[in-house]
């Protein structure tokens, strides 16, 4: 019994061992994986920069409200785009300047916890200028960012809610 046990496990290792066959069956598992990675949407800066625009311009306008709640959102959206371009963007050289958002978020962040209208204007006027400064600094100071007028989303109502 004992010897037929010995001899049943021999012809499983015996089958399993590294063979050309198990290499040819990896081989297609990672040529998939590869194949579907190369097919997997990857944003372009493009167009997280037109996701920026958008939360740009609805940062100010829940401002302009002093709506702070929805302003605080808005701040963290802008915040995860930024952290976005990082992670799916860094093979675009011009992504190593991004860096110098971060200040002037964290400005226009903290002027929302203070509640503070002129403070969270003044910050909101430094961001632009920032944005402004890198698409100079990259080449893109054709793409020029300013203070919003009017109103772009009609859809949305920009009031506090309580
Ligand atoms: C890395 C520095 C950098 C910073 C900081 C930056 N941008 Fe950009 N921006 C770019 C580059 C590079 C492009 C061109 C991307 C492309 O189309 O390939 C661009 C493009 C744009 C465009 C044009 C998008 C389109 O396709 O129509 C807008 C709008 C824009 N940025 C808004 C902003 C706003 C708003 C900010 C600030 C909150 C900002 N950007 C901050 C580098 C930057």
């Amino acid at each position: 019994m004992k010897a037929l046990l010995v001899v049943l496990i021999a012809i499983s290792l015996f089958s399993c061992s590294p063979g050309s066959s198990n290499e040819a069956l990896l081989k297609n598992q990672i040529d998939s994986l590869q194949t579907k990675l190369s097919e997997s949407y990857k944003p372009e800066l493009g167009e997280l920069m037109t996701n920026i625009q958008a939360h740009h311009a609805k940062l100010w306008y829940a401002g302009q409200y002093q709506n702070w709640k929805l302003a605080d959102y808005e701040i963290k959206e802008l915040q995860e785009i930024v952290e976005n371009i990082k992670k799916y963007n860094s093979d675009r050289n011009e992504v190593k300047l991004i860096g110098m958002v971060q200040g002037p978020l964290t400005q226009v962040s903290n002027s929302i916890q203070n509640r503070n209208s002129k403070q969270f204007e003044d910050n909101f006027t430094t961001l632009t200028k920032t944005c402004n400064a890198c698409h100079l600094a990259t080449k893109y100071e054709f793409n020029v960012v300013k203070i919003p007028e009017g109103q772009m989303f009609s859809n949305q109502d920009f009031k506090p809610s309580n």
